[in-house]
């Protein structure tokens, strides 16, 4: 087990688009678990491994309260998404402090692989239907701030760099 590095928004590597997973074979639990102890570490409730700079279709949740309820989605598809919208206030690992509302589908339907390689289909609602839109959007290269407005993200983005300059300072 290990900690991973967080890619940090505007880190391009962001933007890579995620190859599927070919096998569920050790390496990729490996990387599964990596990421759900990193996710814990940083008090995150999703990771995708586009966010680890691994570009593999590979996400993990928890959206319980105890932390104790670990998801691995490999491979994830939408099935199905309602067609009613909720505005649901995001946060990402990758743009540490910044909280923003987006509109997404109020539940959806996914069919993924978990950490055995079997197939799964989810239904998911409320958070945790927020948090696997989130972070699948992250497989396709894809941040929350790029739904905000190009004033906002521009903001977003000058913020970023400047806490970026000035840890490196230290
Ligand atoms: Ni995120």
């Amino acid at each position: 087990m290990a900690l991973l590095p967080i890619l940090c928004y505007p880190d391009p590597r962001l933007h890579t688009v995620a190859k599927p997973v070919q096998n569920v074979d050790a390496r990729v639990r490996a990387l599964a678990q990596d990421m759900l102890e990193t996710m814990y570490d940083a008090n995150g409730i999703g990771l995708a491994a586009t966010q680890v700079d691994a570009h593999e279709r590979l996400i993990v949740i928890d959206v319980s309260e105890e932390r104790n309820q670990p998801l691995v989605l490999i491979n994830p598809e939408v099935i199905w998404a309602s067609p009613q919208k909720k505005l649901n206030e995001e946060g990402c690992l990758s743009v540490p402090g910044i909280y923003d509302g987006v509109e997404r589908a109020e539940s959806v339907k996914v069919r993924a692989l978990d950490a055995e390689g079997a197939s799964r289909e989810i239904a998911a609602e409320g958070v945790l239907a927020v948090c696997i839109q989130h972070e699948m959007d992250h497989l396709l290269g894809k941040v929350f701030v790029e739904y905000l407005s190009p004033l906002k993200r521009n903001r977003i983005k000058t913020k970023m760099i400047k806490a970026r300059r000035d840890a490196e300072r230290v």
